[in-house]
Order: structure tokens, then C-alpha cells, then sequence
């Protein structure tokens, strides 16, 4: 990673440590609530695959964690994350619930510390938007991932329907800028939300990534009246 990737990397990490604090409350805000029944819909791809295992990457405050728990109870959940913070703030909160057989750890997910297929399936939810190398991060997704495993993202996509996509986007650019500076003090990060999503690749062309990163069947559908796109794909 050059220099200029390495500070973009670095800033997005501290963007996620100064937010972390209002992070959930911010995604239920923005979302009504519907986060948590997306991320179920991706625990949900954990079925059927081989025993062993699942990484929730860039778990931040553990909530896909808890949802592959909840459906998974015989599976162990590795949650990776490069700030510290969110991952503090998700550890309190399996305490709080008491959720076992989760580990949470520090890590960067252009440089996973876990050999060649350790995970039975490896997830993300809201994390590819915000890589430095997307091709990378793929990569190691997949070399993570066991054979026959599999390989499931999440994320905030632009709707493709041009009324509501219009509509979309002037909640996204306009209103969740000023709930991110009136609840979570940091207009800047809900800024650079929107655009994090404007700047993202479209979810064809992830799927074909996804496929140039060795996965195979790659699938994808969306959710939340198309804002949201979930891929999946087969080591
Ligand atoms: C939008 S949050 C998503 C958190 C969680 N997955 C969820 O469903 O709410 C994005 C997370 O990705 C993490 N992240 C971004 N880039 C990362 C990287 N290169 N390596 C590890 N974590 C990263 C951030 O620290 C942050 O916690």
C-alpha cells in the first residue's frame, strides 16, 4: 500500500473511532430499524456451509457477529476490526447480552493475520465501501476461506430506479448529513457516507471482482428497496 492509500486508510479508521459512540444509534436512525434484518439475511448464508468457523470482518460493533450467533449457535465467530474502539464498543455489548464463543480482534483486512482457509465462511456488512484496495480485500476474503466455504458481503449500493434513486439520494447527500452532526457530532463522517457510496463500484461490477478474486457461482440480490446489495460467492 503506498503512502497516500495508507493515510486514506488511517483516516477512515479514525472517522470509525470517533463515531463509535453513536454508531448504532446512527444506523437505526438512518435505516428505521432495517439494519439488523439485513444482517440476518447475510448470517443467513452460513448455513450449509462446511463445519468450522466464521470471520465477521470489520465487525465493528459486532451486530452480524450476533447475528450468525443467534442462528449458528454450534459455530465459533472471529470478528476482525482496524479500530479499536468500535471493537470496545462491541465487545461491551456481548457482555451485555452475554454472547459466548465470539472473539473479537484488531486487524486490518487488507493484511488478514489468519492462514490460507481457516474460515468455513468469511462476511462483511458496510466494510467494502470503505477499502483502500477492494481488489485486495477480496483476495483476502477469499484466501481466508476454506474450499467449498464461502464468501458473503454486504452494502449500500445507488438504487438503479430513477425516481426513487433521486429520492434516495437526497436523504443520503442532505438529511443524514445533518442527523450525523446533530446525534453523532460528526457531520463529516455522514458526509462522507453518501459519497463513499457514489464513489463504490455498481453491483455487476462487484460480482465480476469478486469472480476475478477466484470465487466462483457469484450471486447477488438487493434489499432495502434496492439501496442495498448482498453478494455471495463459493471457494
Ligand atoms: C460501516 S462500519 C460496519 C461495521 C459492522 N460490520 C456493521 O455491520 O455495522 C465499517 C467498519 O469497517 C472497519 N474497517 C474499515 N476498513 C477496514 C480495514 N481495512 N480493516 C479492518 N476494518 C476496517 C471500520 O473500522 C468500521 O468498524
Amino acid at each position: 500500500m503506498n503512502s497516500k492509500m495508507r493515510s486514506n486508510a488511517d483516516a477512515v479508521r479514525a472517522m470509525f473511532t470517533r463515531i463509535a459512540d453513536r454508531y448504532d444509534l446512527m444506523n437505526s436512525l438512518m435505516t428505521g430499524g432495517r439494519h439488523h434484518a439485513w444482517r440476518r439475511r447475510v448470517a443467513a448464508a452460513a448455513a450449509g456451509v462446511p463445519a468450522g468457523p466464521v470471520l465477521d470482518l470489520a465487525t465493528g460493533t459486532a451486530d452480524l457477529a450476533i447475528a450468525v450467533r443467534a442462528r449458528e449457535p454450534a459455530r465459533f465467530v472471529a470478528g476482525a476490526d482496524f479500530s479499536e474502539r468500535m471493537l470496545r464498543v462491541g465487545a461491551a455489548k456481548l457482555a451485555a447480552r452475554r454472547v459466548t464463543r465470539v472473539r473479537l480482534l484488531a486487524a486490518d483486512a487488507l493484511g488478514l493475520p489468519f492462514r490460507d482457509g481457516a474460515f468455513a465462511c468469511v462476511m462483511s456488512a458496510f466494510l467494502l465501501r470503505n477499502l483502500e484496495d477492494l481488489e485486495r480485500g477480496l483476495q483476502e476474503m477469499r484466501r481466508v476461506t476454506m474450499k467449498g466455504g464461502r464468501v458473503v458481503t454486504l452494502d449500500i449500493v445507488s438504487p438503479q430506479v430513477p425516481v426513487w434513486g433521486a429520492l434516495f439520494g437526497a436523504y443520503f447527500n442532505r438529511v443524514v448529513p445533518l442527523i450525523g452532526a446533530f446525534v453523532a457530532g460528526d457531520r463529516q463522517a455522514y458526509t462522507y457516507l453518501p459519497q463513499s457510496v457514489e464513489r463504490f463500484v455498481t453491483p455487476a461490477e462487484l460480482a465480476q471482482m469478486m469472480e476475478k478474486a477466484g470465487l466462483r457461482e457469484v450471486s447477488y440480490h438487493r434489499l432495502g428497496l434496492g439501496t442495498i446489495a448482498v453478494h455471495a460467492g463459493v471457494v
